[in-house]
């Protein structure tokens, strides 16, 4: 049942969908894959009924907006939302991703494509595995698609605006020339960047504001970094990313220990983020909203515990302007 407050409004875009201030990233509940050289690209193995039963109690907390990509868990991700939500399709604003290329009988990713016709095949299979007959927000996943080719992609995403097969489209990127490119086209609702407590992203938040688009959060508690996933001992799980991080990675060392100078910036902000009776995840969240009226942080789950604890972050709200103020201070 869903009772919003002021604050929680936010609409895609000119389709008038609601989605609230609040949505779950389905990264984790994707399982196991892999680079074609075997690193992990996953978060280890998952237990696909708890991350239905996840998705149900998000639904019946008021959580409604989920993120996935075609290429979680080589498809696994978008299979598992669609078996969470068949028979609640109404309730839900689905969001997902296309552009890289991924083998589902091996669980491997194997390399990317830009071009306007495989959009169009990646859309068809993602509403396939989804179970659905419309994406609500349809999201490029190449954050560094060269502008030439993205200005193709926009106009094929008008296209399967017009044809009724997806609602709004957005680019998941950090780079707020690319984001202004996609923001041009007439459907194009939000961006999708990593922002957090311990890493800012003002000129994807201003480029937000600027152009009316919803500010989809990823990783808003850096990967567990700003939750429980912080202590110092070692990940046992070897399929965990975080076990072996790629150099994009600096949130965990190799065996998954929290890097030493983020783990510092944590402590440094805890008091402050934990005050009011918030846990430390519902702290991060808080500053996101605090931080812009348009943000929309996605963290990730594989709980109903954690469902559960992220969603009550709703209650508690976006902290207070002195609290923001105070943790600038305590991370510079
Ligand atoms: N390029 C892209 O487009 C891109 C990139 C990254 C992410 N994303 C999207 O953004 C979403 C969120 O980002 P993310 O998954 O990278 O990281 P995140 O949301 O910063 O962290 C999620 C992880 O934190 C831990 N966690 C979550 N809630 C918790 C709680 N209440 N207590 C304790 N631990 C908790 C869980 O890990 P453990 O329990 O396993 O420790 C969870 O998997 C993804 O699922 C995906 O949808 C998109």
């Amino acid at each position: 049942m869903r009772t919003e407050t002021q604050w929680q409004r936010r609409t895609l875009g000119s389709s008038g969908t609601d989605v609230g201030a609040l949505g779950f990233g389905c990264w984790a509940i994707g399982g196991e894959w892999s680079a074609p050289d075997g690193s992990p690209l996953g978060w280890g193995v998952v237990d696909d009924d708890e991350s239905v039963a996840a998705i149900r109690r998000a639904l019946d907390l008021g959580v409604t907006f989920f993120d996935t990509a075609d290429v979680y868990g080589a498809g696994h991700s978008e299979r598992v939302l669609g078996r969470a939500i068949a028979g609640r399709r109404d309730e839900v604003v689905v969001a997902t991703k296309w552009g890289n290329l991924f083998d589902g009988r091996t669980r491997t990713m194997d390399g990317s494509d830009s071009s306007p016709a495989y959009a169009r095949r990646a859309l068809v299979a993602s509403l396939r595995r989804l179970g659905t007959d419309r994406i609500d927000l349809y999201q490029l996943h190449l954050g560094d698609t060269p502008l030439d080719e993205a200005a193709e992609l926009r106009d094929a995403c008008e296209e399967f605006v017009a044809e009724g097969l997806i609602r709004a489209y957005g680019w998941s990127t950090d780079d707020p020339e690319r984001a202004a490119l996609f923001a041009a086209g007439e459907h194009c609702a939000a961006v999708q960047h990593a922002c957090n407590v311990l890493e800012d992203a003002p000129g994807m938040l201003d480029l937000s504001e600027e152009r009316g688009l919803l500010s989809v959060i990823r990783s808003p508690l850096a990967m567990g970094l700003l939750a429980g996933s912080g202590d110092r001992s070692p990940r046992a799980d070897t399929g965990d990313i975080r076990s072996t991080p790629p150099a994009w990675l600096s949130w965990f060392e190799a065996g998954g220990v929290p890097a030493e100078h983020w783990a510092k910036r944590v402590e440094a902000v805890r008091e402050v983020l934990t005050a009011d009776g918030r846990t430390l995840a519902q702290g991060a969240l808080g500053w996101l909203w605090a931080r812009s009226g348009r943000t929309v942080p996605i963290p990730g789950f594989r709980t109903v515990a954690q469902a559960e604890e992220n969603a009550a972050a709703l209650t508690h709200g976006p902290l207070r302007h002195e609290q923001v103020e105070e943790i600038a201070g305590l991370l510079t």
